[in-house]
């Protein structure tokens, strides 16, 4: 399934603060929460200081949950690795433009395979460097930490590019923030023009997910 269609205010639980020994009961309480995302954060040890799951673990969820697989590829060689997300059922691919080859190319094969593609970039990475591909992806993403651990700190600077990106993007392409998402933080964001929110720690660092997820839901209203 895609991402929904821009203009709604979607929240993506990332598993990355979630029990990875029951990853699939942890996924579980967030769908019966009501969200329509999930948000997969795939680390390689080499781009980001801190390595992850991959699809040999991704393909497995996939049979516990009907969510919408939002996969976020903190990897060096994303083209390499894209046809194995995609074999895993994954139903958003995020790279990054850090370390893309030819953005386009890949963009255009993830469409091609049937999945949405979406273009990230980290705090200290200037909007100019998506200028030209943001209007091909389906979402931009916003890195608002420096990408790698869960529960950091909020970046408001690097949040603020989301002013520029929708104004290039228009209103029908998703941007999506990601990193120190909360109830306080989420209703800044949204202002800058964001509608998918990321949030780790503050839903699965919290015993009552469906209790978190509506703090942020209300923060935002
Ligand atoms: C960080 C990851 C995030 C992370 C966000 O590198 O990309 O998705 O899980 O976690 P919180 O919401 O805890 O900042
Ligand atoms: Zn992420």
């Amino acid at each position: 399934m895609p991402l929904p269609k821009a203009g709604t205010i979607e929240i993506a639980p990332s598993i990355l603060s979630a029990d990875f020994g029951k990853l699939a009961d942890e996924v579980a309480q967030v769908e019966v929460a009501g969200v329509k995302l999930v948000h997969l954060d795939v680390m390689d040890g080499h781009f980001v200081p801190n390595i992850t799951i991959g699809p040999v673990v991704i393909a497995k969820l996939r049979k516990h949950s009907k969510l919408i697989f939002d996969s976020h590829l903190m990897i060096s060689e994303p083209e390499k690795y894209a046809q194995a997300f995609i074999d895993a059922g994954v139903d958003n691919i995020t790279f990054h433009i850090e370390v893309a080859e030819n953005p386009p190319r890949l963009i255009e094969k993830l469409h091609k395979s049937g999945i949405s593609a979406s273009i990230c970039l980290n705090p200290e990475t200037p909007v100019d460097a998506i200028r030209n591909v943001a209007p091909l992806c389906d979402m931009v993403l916003v890195m608002t930490v420096h990408p790698g651990f869960g529960a950091q700190k909020f970046i408001d600077d690097a949040a603020k590019k989301v002013i520029e990106i929708r104004k290039i993007v228009g209103s029908n392409i998703r941007i999506e923030v990601d990193g120190g998402i909360d109830a306080t933080t989420a209703p800044i964001v949204i202002g800058y023009g964001a509608d998918t929110l990321v949030v780790g720690n503050a839903i699965f660092g919290k015993k009552d997910r469906t209790a978190a997820i509506n703090d942020i839901r209300n923060s935002v209203r």
